[in-house]
């Protein structure tokens, strides 16, 4: 059983793993959620001795973490390309196809995602499965779209839950809703993905397939790093 402290330090090792890969003049796609949280603080004192980057964020919270320690941001809409990204993941399994969203900023970070020339996964070791859909894949949906959206994740296989916070629906970055959609079943990933993908009002889904490039992972015995094979 890995304690809360133990955990924050084996996200931050997994972090600190990942921010040496940032050099100076890149562009940096930063991550949402406690782990790309660590990448954030390790990278302020850099910046503060001069390292020269610039970065966009993918939710409102890392963007103000970022401007909180002195990062120079930019919004992702006029760039046609990022150098790296680093964010964490839900799940992953050993050929680098994750599920995100827990924090709820899917959207842009798919956008980021598939902006960045490099995208690197930063995990503890809890977030390493064997088979994707142990936790539930996130869809962010236009309100006004969740019945059909329910009625399509239901024709899937799956079941979905509308997210609450405090019982109001959880509200995300871009105003929108989100569906947890849990699949007793992920045995054709890609073919959910692209079913999800085509649900009218569905904006956006957690099952990042084919965008990781890299894994750095965190457990007792040290940070491991896992690339994808060229071929997939
Ligand atoms: C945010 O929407 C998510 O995709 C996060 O990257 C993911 O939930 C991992 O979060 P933690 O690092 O907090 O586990």
């Amino acid at each position: 059983m890995v304690s809360p402290t133990d955990a924050e330090r084996l996200k931050r090792a997994a972090a600190a793993a990942a921010v040496e890969e940032v050099q100076d003049g890149m562009v940096v796609g930063l991550g949402t959620g406690s782990t790309a949280a660590h990448v954030v603080q390790l990278l302020a004192p850099r910046v503060a001795a001069g390292l020269d980057i610039t970065a966009v964020a993918t939710s409102r919270a890392t963007d103000a973490a970022a401007r909180a320690v002195g990062i120079r941001l930019v919004t992702p809409d006029a760039l046609g390309a990022i150098d790296l990204c680093i964010d964490g993941v839900d799940e992953i399994d050993s050929r680098l196809r994750a599920i995100k969203g827990g924090g709820g900023a899917m959207l842009l970070e798919k956008i980021v995602a598939t902006l960045a020339r490099r995208n690197i996964a930063i995990a503890d070791g809890s977030k390493r499965v064997e088979r994707l859909g142990g936790r539930a894949v996130p869809i962010e949906i236009l309100p006004a779209a969740r019945g059909l959206v329910a009625a399509e994740i239901a024709r899937l296989g799956g079941a979905a839950d509308l997210r609450l916070r405090d019982g109001a629906p959880w509200v995300t970055d871009w105003g929108h809703h989100i569906l947890d959609a849990q699949f007793p079943n992920i045995t054709d990933a890609t073919a959910l993905a692209r079913a999800l993908s085509a649900i009218p009002g569905a904006l956006g889904h957690g099952l990042f397939l084919t965008e990781i490039d890299a894994l750095y992972v965190a457990g007792s015995d040290g940070v491991s790093r896992q690339e994808r094979p060229i071929d997939e």
